[in-house]
């Protein structure tokens, strides 16, 4: 028999118990930087230095975190689920959990690219990527990482995954970016959807959510269990 699809929607959230900080949480990423200094292609032209340090820094304290109980619990699914990670994180910990499938909205804080051609990308060496490192067409090398104001490319095939999901979560995530916040509307009306985040507000334009404001620690291994009865 076929699986039932169960789509899964992150964010930083998900990934703050493993000690990486959210972004607009207070005490959050862009309080501390101002996005428009280190996430944006005029901030790569003005001021590449600061940007690779920007990353470089979500680098090191990525390539030490560990995945969580929410991390883990998702894994669990796939006993009898098809299960889909699609993730705004650039972290690596639903790899490191053992998820089969995951599409990284954002890109990936392992990798990099030319920054003269998309296609080229490469996994950084060590953990930090440093000015002076080319693409194999001569240009600096660049965080693989979706800027604001830059096309999310894998917002289509997202969407089509959403809108085939017979079961969609939620976890740790603001709603507030765009495109990836509209991944919801794709999921049709009737399908359930589970949202874990200790500030989740109401979502009136979201139909049939059932919202659990707990930590993903948590509310995860919750959702899971009761999933997988
Ligand atoms: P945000 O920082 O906007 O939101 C984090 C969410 O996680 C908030 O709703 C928190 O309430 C929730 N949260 C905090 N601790 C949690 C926990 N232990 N368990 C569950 N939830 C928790 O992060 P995102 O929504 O992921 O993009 O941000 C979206 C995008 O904005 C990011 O991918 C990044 C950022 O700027 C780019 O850099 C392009």
């Amino acid at each position: 028999m076929k699986k039932k699809k169960i789509v899964v929607f992150t964010g930083a959230g998900i990934s703050a118990e493993s000690g990486l900080k959210t972004f607009r949480d207070s005490g959050g990423l862009w309080e501390e930087y101002k996005v428009e200094d280190v996430a944006t292609p005029e901030a790569w032209l003005d001021n590449p230095v600061r940007v690779l340090e920007f990353y470089n820094m979500r680098r090191r304290q990525a390539v030490g975190a560990k995945p969580n109980p929410a991390h883990l619990a998702l894994v669990q699914l796939e006993t009898i689920y098809d299960v889909q990670i699609i993730t705004q994180n650039i972290d690596d910990l639903h790899e490191k959990a053992g998820s089969k499938k995951i599409l990284h909205l954002h890109g990936e804080i392992n990798k990099c690219r030319s920054s003269i051609d998309d296609s080229l990308i490469y996994p950084v060496k060590g953990t930090d990527l440093k000015m002076g490192q080319l693409c194999e067409k001569n240009s600096q090398l660049r965080p693989h990482i979706v800027w604001f104001g830059e096309f999310v490319p894998m917002m289509e095939h997202a969407n089509i995954l959403a809108s085939s999901a017979d079961i969609f979560i939620i976890i740790g995530t603001s709603l507030n970016v765009y495109p990836a916040a509209g991944l919801v509307n794709f999921v049709p009306e009737k399908v359930p959807k589970y949202l874990i985040d200790p500030q989740g507000v109401s979502k009136d334009y979201i139909p049939n959510l059932n919202i659990n404001r707990k930590k993903a620690g948590v509310g995860v291994p919750e959702l899971v269990k009761n999933l997988l009865k």
